[in-house]
């Protein structure tokens, strides 16, 4: 039996509030995302709420909600229904995946990595490789020939964006290998096809792209390929599903589809004490700097195929990876002047004009102020 008062305090439980506010807040962030490609708010900061909420659902389990952002990864398909086409006939085919494709979980702390590491069976390998930062597709390879390429959706299906998957020079339309296979990598713009992009925006006083990841997802879900061959995408793969797969670790795998022409990175190493992984990923922290993509992070996987088999997955991500991101960069520079922007709808925008400085391999001299506060 449950007093009245037991149902008050339920209800006016700030904690219980504060699951459902932040549940709004991260649903609304994932959509700005990966459906509008205008983040609201920081990874960091996504991460640091997500946090928070998945400590909070431990607390009251009875508020358990199977589409919670703690439970579901955020979608990024164009049409909530498999309605895809519009009036004019455009849109993308949505796929239901061979192979769930999930997240990662994420650490932004080095112990966390160390925690992670002990609780493995002992001296297993730890693949480590770069994160980085795009947006993930799914590529199907039937007969040996490129198929179907699926953006992550909901993890359940994806948009089918072959049409623009074939204009990537770097990613092969044929394999040696006939049986069925899925290889998983991240989309994503150079730092230089990403300025020239920006420049050429600015130059027709269209909204730029806040990063090289928002602006290959904006490019992939274009329905104009012509458009997309010139933005010149560029690609890294770096998972294998499908039928009769050769090897029993992750690492002769990724080996094996280089020998296939596959774009695999050559930052990949195998690593096998706790030394050797930091070693990797303070060595990483500085050379990405050099790189000429987008990285934001570091993961490790387990090696052994049978040992991630019994370590299994979560609701969101495999337990046999974890990614390590890198605190974000900081800068310190003059605001010189403040203008306003008038967009196509008539909503003002301020923007900080900013003494120019060198922020993640960038030059950064404007920022949207969002709004006058
Ligand atoms: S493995 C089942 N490896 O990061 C695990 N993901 O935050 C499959 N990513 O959805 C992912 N670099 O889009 C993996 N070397 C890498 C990666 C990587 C970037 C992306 C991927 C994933 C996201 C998770």
């Amino acid at each position: 039996h449950h007093s009245i008062m037991d149902l008050f305090s339920q209800i006016e439980n700030p904690e219980r509030e504060e699951i459902l506010v932040l549940r709004k807040e991260l649903k609304q962030a994932n959509y700005q995302y990966y459906v509008l490609n205008t983040p609201i708010m920081s990874d960091y900061d996504f991460d640091q709420k997500l946090r928070r909420l998945q400590d909070l659902e431990a607390l009251y389990p009875d508020m358990f909600d199977a589409s919670s952002p703690t439970q579901v990864v955020g979608s990024d398909l164009v049409k909530a229904k498999n309605e895809w086409r519009d009036a004019k006939g455009k849109g993308f085919e949505q796929v239901e995946h061979k192979y769930p494709m999930l997240s990662l979980s994420n650490t932004y702390s080095q112990e966390e990595v160390k925690d992670w590491m002990h609780k493995l069976p002992e001296g297993v390998e730890i693949v480590c490789e770069l994160k980085f930062d795009g947006l993930s597709i799914s590529l199907w390879y039937e007969n040996g020939i490129l198929t179907k390429a699926l953006t992550r959706g909901d993890g359940v299906k994806g948009d089918n964006v072959i049409k623009n998957i074939l204009t990537i020079p770097s990613i092969p339309k044929t394999i040696t290998k006939q049986t069925f296979t899925e290889l998983r990598g991240e989309i994503l713009l150079t730092w230089a096809a990403f300025e020239r992009l920006n420049k050429e925006r600015a130059e027709q006083e269209e909204p730029l792209f806040a990063n090289p990841r928002n602006a290959a997802s904006g490019t992939l879900k274009l329905q104009d390929s012509q458009e997309v061959a010139r933005r010149r995408l560029d690609c890294y793969l770096y998972y294998i599903l499908g039928e009769d797969l050769p090897a029993q670790t992750h690492y002769e795998r990724l080996q094996i589809a280089k020998q296939w022409g596959v774009p695999i990175s050559d930052a990949v190493k195998v690593c096998h004490t706790l030394e050797e992984v930091m070693e990797y990923i303070t060595y990483w922290d500085i050379e990405r700097k050099n790189l000429p993509v987008a990285t934001d992070g570091i993961v490790l996987k387990v090696n052994d195929l049978s040992v991630q088999e019994e370590l299994g997955y979560t609701a969101k991500s495999p337990r046999w990876a974890i990614a390590y991101k890198f605190p974000a960069e900081k800068q310190l520079t003059r605001l010189n002047t403040i203008t306003y922007q008038v967009g196509r709808t008539g909503v003002v925008t301020p923007v900080a004009n900013l003494e120019p400085v060198q922020l993640s391999g960038t030059k950064v001299q404007r920022a949207t102020l969002h709004n006058e506060d």
